[in-house]
């Protein structure tokens, strides 16, 4: 009997101290909460995954260097965007069919339907390709890939003519 006695615990105290185990828990616990409600919030975090993507400023001519020579990306632009094709490399990239496209702004290729030179804007320090005399059928062409780059590759930057306020601004 002696031994079962020895386990009930005291009877609680009239005025219980402030400062008991539970009582510091229960403070430290708000401390915390109220320290993380009134702290300022973190800088947002980007998520883990690809490397995430820098919206880039291109002229025609610093779009040039992408064709994918030496293993580089494969880059073109398609009214203004430029698209990383990387992906589709067999086609755009050296060696591939569309290569002319490559490293190029590929808008009036595009809605032609042809991969001739002739077809890409010859000054790269002019003003962009102004899609003159291209007709409704071409137009709807360019608006169909555009959907599917837009759908299938990651848009990297915009394409702007060279010497203009967009590029001033980028520093080209
Ligand atoms: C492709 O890019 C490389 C590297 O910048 C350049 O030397 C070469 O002239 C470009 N090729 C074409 C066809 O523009």
């Amino acid at each position: 009997m002696a031994d079962t006695e020895n386990l009930v615990p005291p009877p609680p105290a009239e005025a219980a101290p402030l400062m008991t185990p539970i009582n510091l828990i229960l403070i430290s616990f708000f401390v915390v909460m109220a320290y993380l409600k009134l702290r300022p919030s973190p800088p947002v975090t980007l998520p883990k995954g690809p490397a995430p993507v820098v919206f880039k400023t291109f002229t025609p001519k610093t779009l040039l260097p992408n064709n994918g020579t030496n293993n580089q990306p494969v880059y073109l632009a398609v009214r203004g965007k430029v698209f990383d094709v990387t992906p589709g490399r067999n086609f755009y990239g050296p060696g591939g069919p569309y290569q002319n496209f490559a490293g190029r702004d590929a808008t009036r290729g595009l809605a032609c339907g042809s991969f001739d030179e002739s077809m890409l804007t010859e000054d790269l320090e002019g003003p962009l390709d102004d899609l003159k005399g291209l007709g409704d059928d071409e137009m709807d062409a360019l608006r169909g890939w555009e959907e599917r780059f837009t759908e299938k590759y990651l848009a990297v930057g915009k394409l702007v003519p060279a010497n203009s306020e967009e590029a001033k601004e980028a520093g080209l």
